[in-house]
């Protein structure tokens, strides 16, 4: 292949010493790879943030715009690169703040940032060294630096990325729209693996619910009350000591019974693993650890040691490939207590007495598979990323024909193919509520669309008032926890009195309703990248009042939430309609609207996922001006790999609205699955829901 240089002068000032040359080549049609001369592949690759070997496919058009000019400074290697004025940014993972990005400033650099008060909330758990930009037409471009090292990425005019690191490659995406953008991201760096199904309910989580008996009586309570559930987390306090892959003898001495009377309930367990081990002479995991020389060493070469939960602790070096088989490995035997999901938290990795509550840089890895030896300065955004790889193999090997779940704190670019996320320790408080939704829409908007905060805020108690709202609205989070800390007042929906309960109950139902909807949309996820939770301006990407709205947001394509405490929202044109769902409305619950043109599988009220069953799906439907409306609809076994072969079904849903009656075709597209649903059209009007009858067969009328 021939590469083709591109001179670019620049003009050198004192302070710099500019990059007079660079390679850059198209690796798939509107998408470019930028290298500086001084590149040394050797420190950045081989990547592992993007899935394939970038191939030249030939030379950039005369007509493209964003080229990266490439500078060193004080050590220092810098990206810069112009854009239009009047662009809005976005992505950056995981950052506090508003949506549209511009003018921050942020260190990738992933810390145990609590409350998100350090360093003004502008580096936390994760790391996403990518720009979304949306240009005023309409049209966007992403920026992807294909570095791991700590860096810093200043959404200014110019952008720059300034890293600590040896000189990196860039990868820019130019397309008609953010969306092309997004799922071009996904090409380079994958997508998440369709969860389980499960994985998707309602979630009910404590630090930590103790003894096991606690957690039985939570179950049970869940479905005493007739409030939907399906899975309960078990925080570190079910672990000896705090030594991972074992169990307290006096509260957690029967895990396998606890898990089994869960399942009994239809719940599902998910349990903590964090990455230190306690440094502790004839505890299993320190000794087969320290005898195949797993542990992270400290610049003279020694296992280093950090104080987490457990006190003086070691920790596995992911970046090693015959470390991270040893990790899958510890697996087995605890996924055969009936565990079924993972939890990997403190993956910064945090070590409450090392340097701004990390390692040091000077650590060494020894990495492998292709990976060069080196300082933890270039891997330490990858640490967690490592981690769930390995968790997610282990997982996977110990149960075969299961979807694997891994939840974690800490990631990098790419590492939704891995595990969904959440985003740390949150407080009880308002902000927090507030701030989560423009969260959890960059995540999605940076390839992670398996996202959500600690439902009802993680630190302090939270109040009745707040609680409705937070469950109100964290009914359509991608990833739906309700966590709180230690010490905290009781956060479960039935904490604060009837009233709360009831609104929990409708929030919750609504979201069990949403499934068959819900697994569409992570379906798509998990072909094309598109986000589950999008922002509103995808609805109109040309309108720019939209560009900044973040208190209300897009749920896939065709709903739209809107929290009943948002103000001043900016919401697009036409005629979105109101959601009547079949509960009451008691003031607190969110706004959900459809798109005119769409129709949205609903199912029935369930309390568990394992209920779920595609018996009899209401077709949701709002008729564009024209009277088209059109919806489709995913179904699978839930869990197991079937699907891979053809054991699923995609039905297209196309509808014509003529003189006030609606006729829907149903069109298996896709798949081998047979299922045979009774259908029903509700006829979303400014005035209310239009049902009618139940029907089988391939055509629906009303
Ligand atoms: C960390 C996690 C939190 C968890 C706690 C105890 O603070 O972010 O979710 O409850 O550790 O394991």
């Amino acid at each position: 292949m021939k590469y083709i240089k591109v001179f670019i002068t620049i003009m050198v000032t004192a302070a710099f010493i500019n990059v007079q040359a660079q390679e850059s080549y198209l690796v798939e049609k509107d998408i470019a790879v930028f290298y500086p001369p001084n590149f040394d592949a050797a420190q950045t690759l081989p990547s592992v943030a993007v899935i394939h070997p970038l191939d030249n496919k030939g030379t950039l058009p005369k007509s493209w715009k964003m080229i990266p000019q490439f500078k060193l400074s004080g050590g220092k290697s810098i990206m810069e690169m112009r854009y239009d004025e009047g662009t809005d940014l976005y992505g950056t993972g995981e950052v506090t703040g508003s949506l549209r990005r511009n003018d921050k400033n942020i260190t990738l650099w992933n810390t145990d940032n609590g409350l998100y008060l350090q360093h003004n909330g502008d580096r936390l758990y994760q790391s996403h060294p990518w720009i979304l930009g949306v240009r005023a037409d309409g049209s966007a471009f992403g920026i992807l630096a294909d570095n791991t090292w700590k860096q810093e990425v200043k959404l200014t005019q110019p952008i720059s990325i300034v890293s600590e690191g040896p000189a990196f490659r860039v990868i820019v995406i130019e397309k008609k729209s953010p969306q092309e953008v997004v799922k071009a991201l996904a090409q380079l760096t994958g997508t998440l693996e369709l969860p389980p199904m499960w994985a998707l309910g309602y979630q009910q989580s404590r630090f930590s619910y103790y003894p096991q008996g606690q957690v039985q009586e939570i179950a049970d309570n869940f479905r005493s009350k007739k409030i939907p559930l399906d899975v309960i987390w078990m925080d570190i306090n079910y672990m000896d000591n705090f030594k991972i892959f074992t169990f307290d003898s006096n509260g957690y001495a029967d895990p396998k019974g606890l898990n089994k009377y869960l399942h009994s309930k239809s719940v599902k367990s998910v349990y903590m693993i964090d990455p230190g081990v306690k440094k502790e002479a004839g505890y299993k995991v320190y000794d087969q650890g320290q005898a195949g020389n797993h542990w992270v060493a400290d610049k003279n070469g020694q296992p280093f040691v950090g104080k987490v939960w457990p006190e003086a602790c070691v920790f596995p070096d992911f970046t090693n490939p015959k470390t991270r088989t040893w990790w899958s490995g510890l697996y087995k035997d605890f996924m055969a207590l009936g565990i079924d999901g993972v939890w990997n938290d403190m993956n910064e990795p945090s070590v409450f007495n090392g340097p701004d509550g990390s390692m040091p840089a000077d650590n060494k890895h020894t990495g492998g598979d292709g990976l060069a030896a080196g300082p933890h300065l270039r891997y330490h955004n990858i640490f967690g990323m490592m981690m769930v790889k390995a968790t997610r193999e282990g997982i996977l090997a110990a149960n075969p024909d299961k979807r694997p779940f891994v939840l974690s704190r800490s990631n990098f670019i790419g590492g939704q193919r891995y595990a969904a996320t959440w985003t740390g320790d949150n407080a009880s408080k308002f902000d927090y509520l507030k701030t989560s939704i423009p969260m959890s829409i960059n995540l999605g908007l940076s390839g992670q669309p398996f996202s959500g905060p600690d439902i009802g805020g993680f630190d302090g108690d939270c109040d009745a008032k707040l609680f409705s709202q937070w469950i109100a609205v964290g009914a359509y989070y991608p990833f739906c926890r309700n966590h709180t800390t230690t010490g905290s007042a009781a956060q479960e929906p039935w904490a604060y009195g009837t009233e709360v309960e009831n609104i929990s109950r409708n929030a919750i139902n609504r979201r069990y309703r949403l499934l068959p909807y819900l697994y569409t949309l992570f379906r798509e996820a998990s072909q094309s990248g598109m986000p589950v939770m999008r922002p509103v301006f995808f609805a109109d990407t040309k309108n720019k009042a939209l560009r900044s709205e973040d208190q209300a947001f897009l749920l896939g394509g065709d709903l739209l939430v809107i929290p009943r405490w948002a103000e001043k929202t900016q919401l697009p044109q036409g005629n979105w309609v109101n959601v009547p769902f079949e509960d009451t409305d008691d003031g607190q619950q969110a706004i959900v609207k459809i798109r005119p043109g769409a129709i949205v599988p609903l199912g029935n009220v369930v309390q568990s996922t394992e209920e779920y069953a595609p018996k009899e799906i209401t077709l949701l439907l709002n008729p564009d001006e024209k009277g088209n409306v059109y919806g489709e609809f995913y179904d699978d076994a839930k869990d197991g790999f079937g699907y891979k072969t053809g054991d699923f079904v995609l039905i297209k849903f196309e509808g014509k609205v003529k003189a006030g009656k609606v006729s829907v075709k149903v069109k298996q597209a896709e798949g081998k699955r047979k299922i045979a649903p009774r259908y029903r059209i509700g006829l979303v009007t400014k005035t209310g829901i239009k049902y009618s009858s139940w029907q089988e067969g391939d055509t629906v009328t009303l």
